[in-house]
């Protein structure tokens, strides 16, 4: 297994742009697949997940001007639409690998072609919860079966010949989650009536505004999104933004490393996914948003973040949906901000790559932090000079590039292990940070 030392950082200083945003990345290969004519994405972001569905609408017949392993950075990729109903039947397994947006995305457009199909991914993601998606879509006609094999999982979805038949369903939905969210849409493309989704709290909406830029129709207000069946979805030219959860580690590092000024270009700024930048503002970060503007119907700005004294703060609501992919990150923070900070109303990180709740306790706990766990979060005492030793990703991308920003402030130096699962959402993270520590 990989594994990476880290030394105390002098400070972390230049400007850098983070590669694309992981999930607008696979929202624009899906929805180019079945839109009609060819698509221009730039930017894709070129992690394993991203790559995975690159391989898996490539399976179902989809042609694209590069192959998964052979695309470069800076390279535009061209997908030629087969049309919403020109996917073909793949005779292999899909494998999803370690992302449960691939797997929840492909299944919504999975249920709607009158074809059978089988999903499996790595042991992270065979362990996660998939009822929340095959319940509302199996609800809509089509038809699933899981079977276990020795740790592996299988799940054959059958589409349904006429999806959402009968009246137009409503969904409401226990948790508020985009991918749940986006398979129910992507269903509800096919469908013969409007389809509404109505969410406890909303998540992020990257999938309403690239449905709507293809000519989708649909309404969205506060939790609640109607979809109206397509006819067809228009190619468009995507300009995958820069990844907010990317660059969200260098954010935080930039405040807790003394004398360190970052700048950040082209970050995806969107509202529903940047919640982290008014909480290290509220902590006393100093953050600055410079040149907000639009790309590909996304907000994006440049990022500018120097070291900063923070206090701590809590987390609940319904702003956890908002910056859910950035709890490992603000537990670094918090580890460092002087008081208490609570992160409560947070159960879904249970649920993620790794159980986030369980081994944050664990890997922050043994850098020295004051963190204990509760069923749906955890406390912080901040102010704690953390100690070097050896932390653990458990296959977790996230805790993986959250432990080596918290390791730049400890004195002696810190190994992380098992980075592998880094390549999934960044790759090239640690190049970036020698480079801001040069
Ligand atoms: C994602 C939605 C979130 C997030 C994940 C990416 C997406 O998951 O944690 O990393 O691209 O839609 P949930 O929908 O399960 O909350």
């Amino acid at each position: 297994m990989k594994s990476q030392t880290i030394h105390q950082a002098p400070h972390l200083r230049g400007e850098i742009t983070v590669p694309g945003d992981k999930s607008i990345s696979h929202r624009a290969l899906i929805f180019s697949a079945i839109s009609e004519g060819k698509s221009r994405i730039r930017n894709l972001l070129l992690g394993e997940d991203v790559l995975g569905t690159m391989r898996i609408l490539q399976q179902l017949g989809v042609k694209m001007s590069h192959l998964p392993g052979e695309i470069r950075s800076g390279e535009t990729l061209i997908v030629h639409g087969t049309g919403l109903h020109g996917l073909r039947p793949s005779a292999t397994l899909l494998d999803c690998g370690n992302s449960g947006t691939t797997m929840r995305l492909m299944m919504g457009l999975l249920a709607a072609q009158p074809f059978e199909s089988i999903l499996t991914g790595d042991r992270s993601l065979n362990r996660r919860p998939m009822e929340r998606v095959m319940n509302p879509l199996a609800e809509m006609g089509a038809r699933f079966k899981v079977e276990h094999k020795g740790g592996e999982r299988f799940i054959t979805v059958q589409g349904a010949k006429k999806i959402g038949a009968g009246d137009g369903k409503n969904f409401h939905l226990p948790v508020a989650s985009a991918q749940v969210k986006s398979a129910i849409m992507l269903a509800a493309l096919y469908a013969k009536e409007e389809t509404l989704i109505v969410e406890p709290a909303p998540s992020r909406d990257h999938t309403e505004r690239m449905l709507a830029a293809m000519g989708v129709r649909l309404f969205k207000k506060g939790n609640e999104v109607m979809v109206k069946p397509a006819v067809k979805l228009e190619a468009i030219d995507i300009a995958v933004p820069g990844d907010f959860s990317s660059a969200a580690f260098f954010l935080v590092g930039g405040l807790i490393v003394p004398s360190s000024e970052i700048v950040i270009k082209e970050v995806g700024v969107n509202p529903t996914r940047s919640a982290l930048i008014d909480v290290l503002r509220e902590m006393g970060g100093k953050l600055t948003v410079q040149q907000p503007r639009m790309a590909a119907d996304e907000p994006v700005a440049d990022l500018v973040v120097r070291s900063s004294s923070l206090r701590g703060h809590d987390l609940k609501g319904e702003i956890i949906p908002r910056l859910i992919d950035e709890i490992p990150i603000f537990a670094i923070a918090a580890s460092q901000a002087k008081g208490r900070s609570t992160v409560s109303g947070a159960a879904e990180l249970r649920v993620k790559e790794s159980d986030r709740i369980a081994v944050l306790v664990e890997e922050l706990g043994k850098m020295g932090a004051s963190i204990s766990e509760k069923s749906d979060g955890f406390v912080i005492e901040g102010g704690s000079k953390l100690k070097g030793g050896t932390f653990n990703s458990h296959g977790d991308h996230r805790i993986a590039m959250s432990c080596a920003i918290g390791a730049l402030t400890i004195g002696n130096s810190s190994v992380i292990s098992d980075i592998g699962c880094v390549t999934t959402s960044f790759p090239g993270f640690f190049d970036f940070l020698s480079q801001l520590t040069s």
